[in-house]
């Protein structure tokens, strides 16, 4: 439907000779009369955005010699462009992705409703419309780069004169990009799903939860506290496995499937389910065991599993007695009153965060930067960039790199997903909003080489 050379990930290393260097790069032509653009810029290009002069040579470069009478793009600051695969560390640069207007940015000029009063400091967003699923992003905290909390800025570009032309530009909080996809998805299940993580127990059941604590769980046949097997598995990883995890930024997340298994035997562990004995042993290597975690992670979403980080609460483990307290967030923006009401009705209807006869198994994030693939990727991938690479922007004097057919970004606080998926309705614990913050996990659709 789309050429695939509308989607293109440019990793800028040189500002100065930007469009210059890419010029030279990539011949851009313009056949299905593109009229619309999508700009993601880390905070170091932030000011591009705003720069006229640049912006009317973008403009123009994009448009092709299919000169169009008007040009309309969005520009975004993200924390970190997506990597490009095999390099795992974020980076800094620009993330291009054009189409037409009417399909990839619906609405771009409708005036949005008021951001909610409870949204009022939250950074806007973006939400990348995949079919079904919607994958939503926020966008990076631009309030020390020029004063705007976070940057969103639509612009209308006239043509009909030769050169462009800025005739309109607004600021927004939110808005929809439309992926030009060939098929759209149907459900969670057709999203591609990376989370770096380590098993720290076997799967078991719960046996006492209220809202988003989890009391007690089944062990050995007994009902125990939740965290009473947790608590030594996270300081047996400390203690035999201190290369991997650092005390200060590993995280714990929960798997949780919903209780549509049979719950006869108390073994409900299946021979596929992660086996915390790898992570412990010295025989195998963590990067297997992360891959062969996240595959099977990605098939039990496809089945109505989510992770949930564990919110530690006041400082250790256990203070209150064994309970484990799930991170409540599922959406950027809070939801509306009908939302509410739909969530609640959900919650009545057996608990909508680990009904009691749910699966639970607790992972840990490491700080290996283990990757999705070793070749390379095409398609679109945003996901949530690892603490260690905060400092990992490496310079070269290479001009810049620019990578066709790949694109995306990474957010520092994690990435929110919503579907639709009739499940939902059926399936006490299936929830269709959930967040995804695990260090280094992506979401993308698109295929390895
Ligand atoms: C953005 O960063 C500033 C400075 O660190 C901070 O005061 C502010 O709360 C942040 N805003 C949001 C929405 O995160
Ligand atoms: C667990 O309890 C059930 C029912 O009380 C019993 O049938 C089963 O043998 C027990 N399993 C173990 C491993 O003790
Ligand atoms: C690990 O490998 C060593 C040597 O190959 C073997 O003796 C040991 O039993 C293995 N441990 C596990 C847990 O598989």
């Amino acid at each position: 439907m789309t050429p695939p050379a509308s989607l293109s990930i440019w990793v800028l290393l040189d500002l100065s000779s930007l469009l210059r260097g890419i010029k030279k790069q990539v011949n851009l032509a313009n056949p299905d009369r593109h009229n619309a653009a999508v700009i993601l810029a880390t905070p170091q290009y932030a000011k591009l955005l705003e720069d006229e002069a640049f912006m009317k040579e973008f403009v123009d470069f994009m448009s092709g010699s299919e000169k169009v009478e008007q040009f309309h793009v969005l520009g975004a600051v993200v924390d970190h462009v997506a990597p490009p695969v095999p390099r795992n560390n974020p980076v800094q640069g620009l993330s291009i992705l054009r189409g037409r207007l009417d399909s990839i940015l619906p609405d771009l000029w409708t005036p949005a409703p008021p951001k909610a009063v409870e949204d009022a400091d939250k950074v806007a967003a973006l939400t990348i419309d995949f079919g079904n699923p919607h994958l939503t992003m926020p966008l990076a905290n631009t309030t020390f780069l020029n004063h705007r909390t976070s940057t969103l800025l639509a612009s209308r570009f006239d043509l009909s004169q030769g050169s462009p032309r800025l005739s309109e530009r607004i600021e927004k909080h939110w808005q929809q990009i439309t992926l030009p996809l060939e098929e759209q998805l149907q459900s969670v299940r057709d999203l591609g799903l990376w989370a770096p993580l380590v098993p720290l127990t076997h799967p078991r059941v719960v046996t006492e939860s209220f809202g988003n604590i989890v009391r007690r769980i089944n062990l050995n046949n007994e009902s125990t506290p939740a965290s009473n097997e947790l608590e030594p598995a996270v300081d047996e990883l400390h203690n035999r496995k201190s290369y991997l995890v650092k005390q200060s930024t590993m995280g714990v997340w929960a798997m949780i499937m919903p209780p549509v298994y049979s719950q006869s035997g108390a073994d409900i562990s299946s021979p596929r389910d992660p086996d915390p004995t790898a992570t412990f042993d010295e025989n195998h290597s963590a990067t297997d065991l992360m891959s062969a975690t996240s595959s099977r992670l990605q098939e039990l979403y496809g089945q109505g599993g989510r992770l949930y980080q564990i919110l530690s609460g006041g400082g250790g483990w256990g203070a209150k007695k064994g309970l484990l307290s799930l991170d409540p967030q599922r959406t950027h923006f809070s939801l509306s009153e009908e939302e509410e009401m739909q969530r609640f009705i959900q919650a009545m209807d057996g608990g909508n965060f680990v009904p009691v006869g749910s699966k639970i198994q607790f992972f840990a994030s490491t700080e290996t930067a283990a990757k999705p693939t070793n070749g390379a990727f095409s398609g679109v991938v945003f996901g949530t960039a690892g603490a260690a690479s905060a400092s990992a922007d490496e310079s070269s004097d290479t001009g810049p790199v620019v990578l066709e057919n790949i694109f995306g970004a990474l957010s520092d606080e994690g990435v929110f997903v919503t579907s639709s998926d009739a499940a939902a309705d059926t399936t006490p614990g299936f929830n269709n909003d959930w967040r995804l913050n695990v260090p280094h996990s992506r979401i993308f659709v698109g295929k390895a080489d």
